[in-house]
């Protein structure tokens, strides 16, 4: 990976030094991109009420998937904090813009440690809750959001991290995510779609899911050799290829082509460790059709 932050925050470490690491390290992603040398990018993980008010008044008068849209505007961080932690672990970013004195909240965003009860792998961590305060849309702040996310989950994870899951109905985060999200970085794939309960109402959200190099090396890896059917062959010719990031619902193709008698029976003979990681996941989601 380009430009991976060097950023450490042990569990114990007190909010005041984990703030500050994250302040530096996010300053030099954010500050990294800036073109106006003016302008300072922050990351916190606190944030105040009234800037905490300011987000939730305005995610309320959205057209919006976000699950914050499930509390009212006087819901406390730790309101917030618990019920995130209460689903899975989670971490949760408030970006901010400092341009002087004045220190103004830009968005926040999320990385969960893993996808959910049914699928607790911890090298399979969850980008979510990302929300940009409508004044500063436009601007590229997604992008710088998503590559400090991107980076945290590698410093936190290393070598055991195998991919990061993106849920999003929104068309702006599918362009950046599946073109190239960062330079260095993998496109996300779209694997299907996904139900979640937002105020209420069911809604249908796209599954995306960015494996890393050596995770999707061990995929492919157990798709090619001698005597490899067809199917296979093609599925290996497409993940080992760049066209993937226009496949979309890549969850059901993979579990069809790994279905047939013949494909069983060869891939019965190769290491699937991490193909049947990657059809886990897809269960987990659980992506709709996919059982
Ligand atoms: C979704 C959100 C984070 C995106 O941030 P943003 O600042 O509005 O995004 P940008 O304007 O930088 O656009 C991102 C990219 O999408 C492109 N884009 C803009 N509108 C688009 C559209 N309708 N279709 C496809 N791509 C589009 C932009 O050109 C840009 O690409 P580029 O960087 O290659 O130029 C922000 O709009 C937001 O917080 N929305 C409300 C909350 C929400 O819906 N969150 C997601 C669900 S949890």
């Amino acid at each position: 990976m380009t430009g991976a932050l060097h950023l450490i925050i042990p569990e114990d470490t007190t909010t005041e030094q984990a703030d500050a690491a994250l302040a530096v390290g996010a300053s030099r992603v954010f500050n990294g991109l800036a073109t106006d040398l003016d302008e300072e990018f922050v990351v916190s993980k606190a944030i105040s009420p009234e800037d905490l008010r300011l987000l939730l008044d305005s995610l309320s008068h959205e057209d919006t998937t976000h699950s914050w849209k499930n509390f009212d505007r006087t819901a406390a961080l730790e309101d917030l904090l618990r019920w995130e932690n209460s689903r899975r672990p989670t971490e949760v970013f408030f970006f901010y813009l400092r341009q002087g004195k004045d220190l103004q909240i830009v968005g926040t965003g999320s990385i969960a440690e893993h996808l959910n009860s049914r699928f607790t792998d911890r090298g399979f961590c969850v980008l979510g809750r990302c929300y940009l305060v409508p004044k500063f849309r436009g601007r590229g702040f997604y992008r710088r959001i998503l590559l400090f996310r991107l980076e945290h989950c590698v410093v936190r994870l290393g070598q055991n991290l195998k991919g990061i899951h993106i849920g999003s109905d929104d068309e702006r985060i599918a362009h950046v995510i599946t073109q190239q999200p960062s330079p260095g970085w993998p496109s996300f794939y779209h694997l299907g779609e996904e139900e979640l309960l937002i105020a209420g109402q069911t809604k249908l959200v796209n599954a995306y899911i960015l494996l890393l190099p050596e995770f999707s090396q061990s995929v492919t890896h157990a798709l090619e050799g001698p005597g490899a059917p067809s199917t296979l062959a093609a599925l290996h010719g497409r993940l080992a290829g760049t066209e993937l990031r226009d496949v979309r619902n890549l969850g059901v193709r993979l579990r069809d082509a790994l279905a047939g008698p013949r494909e069983r029976a060869w891939l019965s003979r190769r290491d699937c460790r991490s193909i049947n990681q990657l059809m886990a996941f897809c269960s987990a989601v659980p992506l709709v059709g996919f059982k």
